[in-house]
């Protein structure tokens, strides 16, 4: 019998990407599966408990995601993830940062810590980019990026990895300064794309395939009147959207409606919770879409407004996969829990 020591391994970011941290093709998959596998009732999650504090803004807060994946990953865990939207112009530091924590089901101790900022933005573009898969046109050339922060980087290779004949970029934000930083990096990773950066919403929205925002905006940005026939849009931050935007869409997905509600703050959420849409009139979700129960994309014309709020199985997915090649690759710092334990 082994000793009764506990041990957990611990991986930087460095450490992350050594183990496929930015490998967009592998976090699509495993944000495919994870979704599937909820669908099918293989997963758990309660919903997710925010820390607020005094003159807290909606986008300071610390939130707490736990979650339970089932099939070949058999694995819970949790990410604990801080936002502090001042946070990259005041210390030049991202406006969110996340330790996640993988346990063994068997007994529920920890085996993994490790960053979650990485993954927890590349399964959030993971999550727009499988919705692409299904959702948007397959001959979509144009994107439109609200909000040129962190999050719509993983969108863009997110987006590139579903649909790789993407040609051209908008890039909007309210700050110029982030637009030209975020086309700088940009243009050097994707050299064959073109890029327009502008602060006008409409100067990047209008004639977009795929709109995709995410920003910390209170107030709506996207006016349906901007809004071709035949996009695709993922509303991964706050009320981006007008609600004529959703009421113009004829298909209104989400990746878990429960807790797109719960959390109150994007579009669709405030149009269920106003009174303005009826839960009977969401389409559906994803992994409903995934799973064959329900079509995707139907026509070229159809609008498909999506609503993805992320969810911590999404993280302990992709985190049990990057666990599992720093295992095999030797990756990582064993940290000592306890020798022998003091009670049992
Ligand atoms: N749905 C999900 O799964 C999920 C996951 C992670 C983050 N988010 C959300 O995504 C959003 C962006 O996160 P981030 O990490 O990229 O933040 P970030 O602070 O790095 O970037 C946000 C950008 O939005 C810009 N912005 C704010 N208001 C705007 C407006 N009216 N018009 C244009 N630009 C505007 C800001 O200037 C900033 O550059 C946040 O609201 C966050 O909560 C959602």
């Amino acid at each position: 019998m082994d000793s009764k020591k506990a041990q957990f391994l611990y991986l930087s970011q460095k450490e992350v990407i050594e183990c496929g941290g930015l490998d967009m093709a592998m976090v699509l998959d495993k944000v495919e599966e994870v979704l599937s596998l909820r669908d099918k009732g293989e997963t758990s999650m309660p919903d997710k408990i925010s820390l607020k504090w005094k003159d807290c803004d909606i986008n300071t807060r610390i939130n707490a995601m736990p979650g339970y994946v089932g099939g070949n990953c058999n694995t819970g865990g949790i990410k604990w993830i801080g936002s502090k939207p001042e946070n990259p112009s005041k210390h030049g530091l991202p406006r969110a940062s996340a330790l996640t924590i993988l346990n063994d089901p068997e007994t529920a101790l920890p085996i993994c810590i490790l960053d979650g900022t990485l993954i927890s933005a590349m399964r959030t573009g993971a999550v727009t980019g499988v919705g692409a898969r299904y959702l948007a046109r397959k001959d979509s050339s144009s994107v439109a990026l609200i909000g040129a922060g962190t999050q719509n980087h993983t969108q863009l290779k997110a987006i590139l990895t579903a649909l790789p004949d993407i040609k051209d970029v908008r890039v909007c934000d309210l700050s110029s300064d982030r637009v030209e930083e975020f086309i700088r990096y940009e243009k050097c990773e994707n050299t064959k794309l073109s890029f327009k950066g502008t602060t006008e919403a409409r100067d990047a929205v209008e004639g977009a395939d795929i709109i995709v925002s995410a920003t910390t905006t209170v107030k709506p940005i996207v006016k349906s009147e901007w809004v071709k026939d035949g996009a695709y849009i993922s509303n991964v931050g706050n009320y981006e959207y007008e609600y004529d935007v959703v009421r113009k869409s004829s298909k209104v997905l989400a990746d878990n409606w429960q807790a797109v509600i719960h959390r109150e703050h994007q579009t669709a959420a405030r149009m269920v919770l106003n009174g303005e849409i009826q839960k009977q009139d969401l389409y559906g979700e994803l992994g409903e879409v995934i799973n064959g129960k329900k079509p995707g994309r139907e026509n070229n014309s159809e609008i498909i407004f999506f609503s993805p709020i992320g969810m911590g199985i999404e993280d302990v997915m992709v985190a049990r996969e990057i666990y599992d090649r720093s295992i095999s690759k030797g990756i990582g710092t064993w940290l000592t829990l306890w020798d022998e334990p003091y009670w049992i």
